[in-house]
C-alpha cells in the first residue's frame, strides 16, 4: 500500500465496527472497573459520562474530520491541513503516545491469554477469592511467563496489521463485538444475583458527590480519553480509511454509546461480584482478574462444564477485544513510519513491534523483579499508564479541540461533518462551541486543579 492507494473500510457499518473495535477493549473491562473502584463508584461514573459527552464525542468528531479530510497518517494529517505550522507536533506526540500505550497495554493483553489457558484447564475450580488474588500476583510477578504472552500478543497484532486494514479489522469486529456484549449481559445477570451483590449495585448507583475531588476528575477524564481511543490520532488514522459517505457525527455517537455501555456493563459484573466475596473495590489493576474467576465459580459451581465453557469464552472475547484495540494502536505508528520514512509496511510494523516488545518487557518486569525501581512512587507500568492516560491523551485532545475549533477553516469542518452538504447537521453550532470553549477550558481546568503545575 502506498499513500495514494490506501485501503478503505468496505461499508458504513465497517467504519463503526472498526472504530468501536478500537474503542472497546481492556479499557472498558479491565481499566474502567478499577478506576471506578479506586475513585469511589457512582459519582466517578457520572463524571465519566460527563467527560464522554462534553469532551469525548466532540473530539472524536474532530479526529474523524481531520483524518478523513487529509487521508493521511496522524502526523501528515496535521501537516496537510496546517502546512508549515507547529501543529504537526500534535500528530507526532500522538504517535509517541500510542506507542507508549501499546507498550504496557500488551502486557495486560498478554494476561488475558494466560487466563484463557487457566480457564480451559479448569484451574479456577474449587478456589476462593484469596487464591485468585495470590495466583494473580504470583503470575504477574513471574520473570518470564507474562513476557512470553505479551510478545505472543504483539506478534498476533503485528501480522494482522501487516495484512492491511480492511480484512483483519472489519471482520473480527463484526463477530466479536455482539458476542462479547451478549456474554457480558449473561455474566452481569449472574453477578447481580450473587449473595451480597446488592452492596455492589449500591456502590455503582448511589453517587456520593462529596468524594469528587481533583483526582476523581482527572481519573474520569483520562479514562474517557483512553476508553474512547481519542487524544492521539488513533481514530484520525482510522478515519483516513473512511469512505466519503460515512456519517461522522453519527459514527462518533454510536461508538461512544457502545463503548460506554460495555464499560458500565462490566461495572455491573465486577462490583456485585467483588462485594459478594469481599474483594475491595480499590484493589487496582488486578481487580477484574481476581474477581471474575469468582463469578464463574460461584454462579456455575455445580455445573463445572458450563463454568469452563463460559470462562474460556469470556477470556477469548476479552483477548479479541484487546486485539482490535492493539491493532488500532499499532496501525498509528506503522502508518506513520511507512508513509513518513518510506519504509515498507512490513518493515515499519517490525520496528513498532520490536520497540513495543522492549517496552512491554520493562513494564512487565516492573511488576515483579523490578518492583523496587519506582519513579514518583510508581512502578514503570503504573507510570506509563498515568503519563499516557492522564496527561498525554488529554493534552492531545486539548490541542485537537483547539485546532479544529479555532485554527481549521470552518468550511472544511462543515464539509466533513455534513459529507459536503449532503447531510443535515443540527449539531454543528453546538459542536463548534464545545470544541472552541468547553473542551479546552474543561481539560485545562482539570489539569490545573489536580496537577497544579500547568
Ligand atoms: N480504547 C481502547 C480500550 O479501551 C484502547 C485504545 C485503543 C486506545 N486505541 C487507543 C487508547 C488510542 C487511547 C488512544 O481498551
Amino acid at each position: 500500500m502506498t499513500p495514494n492507494h490506501r485501503g478503505n473500510f468496505g461499508s458504513k457499518l465497517g467504519a463503526i465496527l472498526a472504530a468501536a473495535g478500537s474503542a472497546v477493549g481492556l479499557g472498558n473491562i479491565w481499566r474502567f472497573p478499577y478506576e471506578t473502584g479506586e475513585h469511589g463508584g457512582a459519582a466517578f461514573i457520572l463524571v465519566y459520562i460527563g467527560c464522554v459527552l462534553l469532551f469525548g464525542v466532540p473530539i472524536m468528531i474532530a479526529e474523524f474530520s481531520i483524518g478523513r479530510r487529509s487521508h493521511a497518517n496522524t502526523a501528515r494529517a496535521f501537516q496537510k491541513l496546517a502546512p508549515g505550522t507547529p501543529w504537526r507536533w500534535v500528530g507526532r506526540m500522538g504517535v509517541l503516545t500510542g506507542f507508549l500505550i501499546l507498550g504496557y497495554y500488551s502486557v495486560v493483553a498478554g494476561w488475558t491469554l494466560e487466563y484463557i489457558v487457566e480457564a480451559a484447564t479448569n484451574s479456577f475450580a474449587g478456589k476462593g477469592a484469596d487464591d485468585f488474588i495470590a495466583s494473580f500476583s504470583q503470575f504477574t510477578a513471574h520473570p518470564w511467563r507474562p513476557i512470553v504472552w505479551m510478545a505472543a500478543f504483539l506478534l498476533a497484532t503485528h501480522f494482522i496489521v501487516v495484512k492491511g486494514v480492511e480484512k483483519g479489522i472489519e471482520k473480527s469486529a463484526k463477530i466479536m463485538m455482539p458476542a462479547l456484549f451478549i456474554l457480558l449481559l449473561i455474566l452481569a445477570g449472574c453477578a447481580v444475583s450473587l449473595p451480597g451483590g446488592g452492596e455492589g449495585l449500591e456502590f455503582l448507583l448511589k453517587p456520593d458527590f462529596s468524594k469528587v475531588n481533583g483526582s476523581v476528575l482527572l481519573g474520569a477524564m483520562g479514562q474517557a480519553f483512553f476508553s474512547l481511543s481519542i487524544g492521539m490520532g488513533c481514530l484520525c488514522t482510522y478515519a483516513s480509511y473512511f469512505r466519503d459517505d460515512t456519517n461522522l457525527p453519527k459514527t462518533a455517537f454510536n461508538v461512544a454509546i457502545i463503548d460506554t455501555s460495555v464499560a458500565v456493563l462490566s461495572g455491573f459484573i465486577i462490583f456485585p461480584a467483588a462485594f459478594s466475596v469481599g474483594i475491595l473495590p480499590d484493589t487496582g489493576p488486578g481487580l477484574v482478574f481476581v474477581t471474575l474467576p469468582n463469578v464463574f465459580q460461584q454462579a456455575f459451581g455445580n455445573l463445572p462444564w458450563l463454568a469452563v465453557i463460559l470462562s474460556v469464552m469470556f477470556y477469548v472475547l476479552l483477548a479479541l477485544a484487546a486485539l482490535t484495540s492493539t491493532i488500532s494502536l499499532h496501525e498509528v505508528a506503522t502508518a506513520y513510519l511507512h508513509e513518513e520514512f518510506k519504509l515498507t509496511r512490513g518493515k515499519a510494523a517490525r520496528v513498532v513491534t520490536a520497540g513495543c516488545i522492549v517496552l512491554g518487557v520493562l513494564c512487565s518486569l516492573s511488576l515483579g523483579v523490578g518492583k523496587e525501581y519506582t519513579i514518583a512512587g510508581m512502578t514503570l507500568f503504573d507510570l506509563f499508564d498515568f503519563v499516557t492516560a492522564k496527561i498525554m491523551l488529554p493534552l492531545g485532545g486539548f490541542f485537537i479541540a483547539l485546532f479544529t475549533g479555532w485554527y481549521l477553516d470552518k468550511r472544511i469542518l462543515r464539509e466533513e461533518i455534513s459529507n459536503r452538504g449532503t447531510l443535515k447537521v443540527q449539531i454543528y453550532r453546538l459542536l463548534v462551541f464545545l470544541l472552541k470553549f468547553i473542551a479546552p477550558i474543561g481539560i485545562a481546568f482539570i489539569f490545573i486543579n489536580e496537577l497544579g503545575w500547568l
